[in-house]
């Protein structure tokens, strides 16, 4: 090794030490004839002191230093003087007084500072990754990451879990998004895809007999990226055989609870995670994804109003919609301004409008006494001083508070409900950022109708079983079918989907028939499986974490680009190396493919 410890393992103890450290030059100074550079790698930052007392020589060259310049300096480990400790640096109580240099190699200046965590432009991040990986609070969130999953390898191993690797060049397994293509060159017009998700492969590695795997699995689709996706992303797969639905949360909580108490002590967990049924998840937040660390539930009003002259309200319901809204402690007071951004978000999200209703402060005598021309809404000359406390014990509302409330479609409803819920539990300072609230969703419906297609789709994938005793309804009434699946849901964020999976071939078979498949479409697509089925498959189940949404959730960062290494911009592509990229005429004849004259390509 060129150095002989690390930058930011030093400390008191190593105090008239001489050491060797390398790394690069993250801030130069002068001071009254000195040079002071802070030095970085890996392990932190220590303080190194040029003194041209010491040497001239070597003090010319720290002169000469520019940021980013990569040296080795060797030195002896002093006590920084009285009154010149940094206590925000781990390594802040000492500093090298350095007697010998070498310049490893130059930088050109950086496009953007790495010595400070300024907004830069996200491409020019990305373009230059390598240098935005300098950055601490990037390299912290790598370094989480490794510890993330060393500490998952370390966990299912004691449980007895095997890690295997599952294909990448594989056959189209759905799992909702498109496939990433790749053409083969020795078969012509044909392709295999890349994995979702190894979904069928864990499943077959259960009927081969391992009982339980693991995978740090890369899966890859292609949809729209968000802060929350991308198109090559990374799941903690696992499958276990003879289990129920217990022993696969049981063994998730524990595993997310021990690797906090491990990698993120100053975090805190709800133990133990509550549980929501989908059809209460969506009744008091609107979602099945939702913010637990916070209240502001939305509360169904449409028995309330259904009488009431208000248009809104009225042709909503008559329309076999719904009226719904929350309730903001203490905003009683927002200005005309302020609501209106709140009905515009409401907007944006779908709503026709967004009505307020104002519980003002100053009613003295408290809520029973209100009288109806204290209230300020829209709304308030078409309702009843009884329907308006009505509306305000649904909420346990105080005088100060504000219901927005929102009517029309069921869905837009919750989905408008649920956003603005999401915003103002951020304005309100209601999501506690040392908090993961993990939520396990269970009893969610098997399927669901789509208008469009006509057909029955699957709410999570095709190989969910349905729960034994609901198998008969899969006959006569489809939707009430319950799936044994479960989600767990971390701040708002779907961590991870799994469920007890079909193991027979003859409820496999009657699955896909239900989902429209064609007999010959399910030999095509899924042979391999069903006639797995048939040699002895255990009963067996699932889950898949997504590891950089975990990471994400772990570093406090609000997007999963800020914990993947290299990952791709908002448009999908990898600005660092100008990936999807055009390859030559004689690639494609290889591959048998032409290129459309717009562009696109077709066997
Ligand atoms: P699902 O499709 O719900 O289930 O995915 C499981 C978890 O993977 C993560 N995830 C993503 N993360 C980043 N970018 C994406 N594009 C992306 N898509 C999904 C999420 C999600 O909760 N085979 C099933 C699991 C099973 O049944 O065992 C599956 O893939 O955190």
């Amino acid at each position: 090794m060129l150095k002989s410890h690390s930058c930011g393992e030093l400390r008191k103890e190593h105090i008239r030490r001489e050491v060797t450290l390398a790394g690069w030059v993250h801030r130069r100074r002068d001071h009254g004839g000195l040079v002071f550079i802070d030095l970085r790698d890996r392990e932190g930052i220590a303080q190194v002191v040029f003194n041209p007392e010491i040497s001239k020589a070597v003090h010319r060259v720290a002169d000469g230093l520019r940021t980013e310049y990569v040296v080795k300096v060797t030195g002896e480990v002093t006590q920084r003087p009285p009154g010149t400790e940094n206590r925000k640096l781990s390594t802040g109580e000492i500093e090298v007084i350095a007697h010998d240099i070498q310049i490893l190699n130059t930088s050109n200046t950086p496009p953007f500072y790495i010595n400070e965590d300024v907004e830069v432009d996200e491409n020019l991040c990305l373009k230059y990754r390598y240098l935005h990986l300098r950055r601490p609070r990037m390299k912290d969130n790598i370094l989480l990451r490794h510890r993330v999953i060393r500490f998952t390898r370390d966990f299912l191993d004691a449980k007895g879990f095997v890690e295997i690797e599952t294909p990448v060049l594989i056959k189209s397994t759905p799992e909702g998004a498109r496939d990433y293509l790749v053409p083969s060159r020795i078969y012509p017009g044909k392709f295999y895809a890349l994995p979702q998700s190894p979904q069928q492969l864990k499943q077959l590695l259960m009927v081969a007999g391992f009982e339980k795997y693991y995978q740090i699995a890369r899966c890859f689709r292609d949809e729209d990226s968000r802060a929350d996706r991308q198109p090559e992303f990374t799941q903690l797969d696992l499958e276990m055989s003879f289990v129920d639905e217990e022993d696969i949360l049981n063994l998730l909580e524990e595993l997310f609870t021990s690797l906090v108490e491990t990698v993120k002590p100053e975090m805190q967990v709800l133990k133990p995670f509550p549980r929501l049924s989908y059809t209460e998840a969506m009744e008091r937040y609107g979602t099945d994804k939702p913010d637990v660390r916070f209240g502001l539930e939305i509360r169904d009003l449409s028995d309330i109003v259904a009488d009431s002259d208000f248009a809104v309200f009225r042709s909503a319901i008559q329309g076999a919609g719904k009226v719904k809204g929350i309730c903001l402690p203490g905003c009683a007071d927002y200005s005309h301004k302020q609501l209106g951004e709140l009905t515009e978000l409401a907007k944006a999200y779908g709503a026709k409008g967004l009505i307020t209703l104002a519980l003002p402060l100053d009613s003295d005598d408290g809520l029973e006494h209100l009288t109806l021309d204290k209230v300020k809404s829209v709304a308030a000359k078409y309702l009843t001083i009884e329907q308006v406390k009505e509306i305000a014990r649904k909420f346990e509302a105080k005088l100060g508070d504000l219901v927005l409330i929102a009517a029309g479609e069921p869905k837009v409803v919750d989905k408008v409900l649920d956003e603005l819920r999401r915003e103002m539990g951020h304005r309100l300072h209601l999501t506690d950022s040392n908090l993961l609230a993990f939520v396990f969703i269970v009893g969610y419906p098997l399927l669901e109708w789509n208008d469009a297609t006509g057909l029955w789709e699957p709410m999570h994938h095709p190989f969910t079983s349905p729960l034994e005793e609901d198998i008969p309804l899969l006959d006569t009434d489809p939707s009430q079918v319950r799936a044994r699946h479960y989600d767990i849901v971390c701040n708002g964020c779907e961590l991870s989907s799994g469920s007890i999976r079909i193991h027979t071939r003859q409820l496999q078979e009657k699955i896909f028939h239900l989902l429209g498949y064609s007999s010959d479409e399910i030999e095509a697509r899924f042979g391999h499986l069903l006639e797995a089925l048939e040699y002895g498959a255990p009963p067996h189940g699932g889950i898949a974490p997504g590891i950089d949404r975990l990471v994400m959730l772990l570093a406090g960062e609000e997007s999963i680009r800020e914990v993947i290494a290299f990952p791709k911009n908002q448009s999908a592509m990898d600005v660092m190396s100008d990936a999807p990229a055009p390859v030559s005429k004689e690639q494609l004849d290889e591959l048998h493919l032409r290129l459309k004259d717009d562009g696109a390509t077709q066997s």
